[in-house]
């Protein structure tokens, strides 16, 4: 790898992109610091922060006065050695004296302020006994999509991956807030540059809960662009009181936590125009959405369909490979096995056992096979097509799938499984995973799913036509506006999206016969050749019959960890 390539790496790696000094500053400014003050900045990077602090607090102090400031009241912490050097380089051009013992080279999540007993900061129960509540301030630009040293991954879920019995995703800035959240003071401040992933994506509900119930938050735009990362960042600012407030501020607009509390992501981008959308069921009352598989190696098994043949340049067969410990350690998880899992695999490798593996020869000539064909299914890939489109693909799947699935149970990975297999062959409606808005077209039975395009399927009981007035309905504006402004607003649209999505019960039952009638046609058009896409003029017109009326007042479900979690896993 080149050095350059390498860097880059390192910087992905340790989520480093520094704060541009100017829009260090203009964030400093408006928290008007006061001395008394003690600040931690958990991930010092060159010291764009720090050096904005003390020159913001150099105008109030003296020189003596503001070296002894940082003596007593400053914290910090980096962990790559480059960086800290730059910052150490600067500090000494400033004139600043000797590193105060609190900042130090070291990872911010085995770090502690030096007061704690330092053996006790991976042990969840001494970690919170230990002076916590600390910080009038913290202060930075935490690592976004940094990698967390592996050796202590499972500890640290332990210690942050859980809060009020809601899941806190395993990712660096996610970690960073718990753990700063938990050094802060009651009363105390924390302003993060922070991805704006945090604002609406599932997999954040869990960490929005645990603000939401503790601080004021205040969510506004970085003043500057960054150079260094094409991340969509928010600039995040909390008060810690302990207590739930009653409004969040988001791009200078009040969302009401109750109105939070109404969408089923905990959306920071909810108004009262969104919430009244969530008063009645969800999509996923009706359906069960489910992600598709990977296969592991799709030139192995996938085939496009030209003019309806495929060219098939291999020969599978089943053989059989040794079971060793070597093996299986490069297997595993993070490469780690228990004691227990080591006896068994290593009594097994002694007995010789061995497993089945998949086999493949390259044909001289590629087979050309008509399909449909026994022995392969018709895949589904995402596509930009809505409504239906007829297959492009097919998967090898002799004996029911056997070799692929022999091939994933195999392969150097740890995931094992294969996503979406209870849906497999079953009709639905899918969409593309990654899109701008919903692709959503009929799926019918007898397709294998791919992950790139996840599928929802009626859960029993419910009537096949939901299938239709449902997919007309994800084909509005109305519902992708609601999709991507408060559901999750970026790229992704994944299966626990499409469930969390309102269910137009708003619909009078004339209106929605006359919706079923007009996307069953739609659809019937499709398969006789006629392509649509999302701005067609027949697409268009879906959008009278989900319009929003208002409806009878029901009863609004107050808002428990238990109903969250109901909903969240
Ligand atoms: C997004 S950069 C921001 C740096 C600095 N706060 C700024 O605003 O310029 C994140 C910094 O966190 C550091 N970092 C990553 N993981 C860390 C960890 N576990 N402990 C301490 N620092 C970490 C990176 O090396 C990088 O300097």
């Amino acid at each position: 790898m080149s050095r350059a390539k390498l860097s880059r790496e390192h910087k992905r790696q340790l989520g480093q992109f520094l704060t541009p000094p100017f829009i260090a500053r203009a964030i400093v400014e408006r928290l008007c610091i006061s001395p008394s003050e003690r600040v931690l900045e958990p991930a010092l990077g060159s010291g764009a922060f720090v050096f904005a602090l003390l020159d913001a607090l150099g105008e109030h102090l003296t020189p003596a006065r503001l070296l002894r400031w940082v003596q007593t009241h400053l914290y910090g912490c980096e962990i790559d050695v480059q960086i800290m050097e730059r910052f150490v380089a600067e500090w000494r051009a400033r004139g600043l004296g000797v590193l105060p013992k609190n900042i130090v080279r070291g990872d911010f999540f085995r770090w502690l302020p030096p007061s704690c007993d330092q053996r006790a900061a991976l042990n969840r129960h001494l970690y919170f006994r230990s002076p916590l509540a600390f910080f009038d301030l913290i202060i930075g630009n935490p690592p976004f999509g940094g990698s967390i040293d592996p050796l202590i991954q499972d500890e640290l879920d332990q210690i942050f991956g859980t809060r009020n019995g809601m899941k806190i995703k395993k990712e660096t800035y996610a970690f960073f807030l718990v753990k700063c959240l938990d050094m802060l003071k009651l009363g105390g401040r924390l302003c993060f540059i922070c991805s704006d992933t945090v604002l609406t994506i599932p997999t954040m509900l869990g960490l929005r809960y645990l603000l939401q119930e503790q601080c004021e938050i205040e969510i506004s735009r970085v003043p500057g662009q960054f150079e260094e990362t094409t991340q969509n960042l928010v600039l995040i600012t909390l008060v810690k009181h302990g207590r739930k407030a009653s409004h969040i501020r988001v791009f200078g607009d009040r969302a009401k936590t109750k109105d939070v509390e109404v969408t089923p992501n905990l959306s920071w981008r909810v108004n009262g125009e969104y919430a009244r959308y969530f008063e009645g069921q969800t999509l996923g009352d009706k359906f069960v959405a489910s992600s598709g598989m990977t296969t592991g190696n799709n030139a192995l098994f996938l085939r496009k369909i030209v003019n309806g043949l495929i060219a098939e340049p291999y020969e599978f067969s089943f053989a059989q490979e040794p079971i060793t410990l070597a093996g299986e350690v490069e297997r595993a998880r993070l490469g780690k096995l228990s004691d227990a899992q080591r006896l068994t695999i290593r009594e097994r490798e002694q007995r010789g056992e061995m497993r089945r593996i998949v086999h493949w020869e390259q044909r001289q000539t590629p087979l050309a096979v008509p399909v449909p064909h026994a022995d392969y299914r018709f895949y589904n890939k995402a596509t930009s097509a809505v409504v239906y489109a007829a297959p492009e693909w097919v998967i090898f799947w002799r004996d029911q799938g056997a070799y692929v699935y022999t091939f994933k149970k195999t392969g150097k990975w740890y995931l094992h499984g294969v996503g979406g297999r209870p849906y497999f062959e079953k009709e639905g409606i899918t969409w593309s995973l990654i899109a701008p808005r919903l692709y959503t077209r009929w799926l019918p039975p007898g397709y294998i799913l791919d992950s790139g395009a996840p599928c929802a399927f009626l859960k029993p009981g419910v009537e096949h036509d939901e299938l239709f007035f449902v997919m007309g309905w994800t084909l509005t504006d109305l519902c992708n506006r609601i999709l991507k402004q408060v559901i999750n607003h970026t790229r992704n649209i994944q299966s626990k999206d499409f469930e969390r999505l309102p269910y137009p019960d708003w619909v009078p039952p004339r209106s929605k016969d006359d919706a079923i009638a007009f996307i069953k046609e739609l659809v019937h058009k499709a398969m006789t050749g006629k392509r649509f896409n999302a701005d067609h003029p027949s697409l268009q017109s879906l959008n009278e019959f989900y319009k929003y009326q208002p409806r009878r007042l029901r009863p609004v479900v107050a808002y428990t960890t238990a109903s969250a979690q109901a909903r969240l896993f």
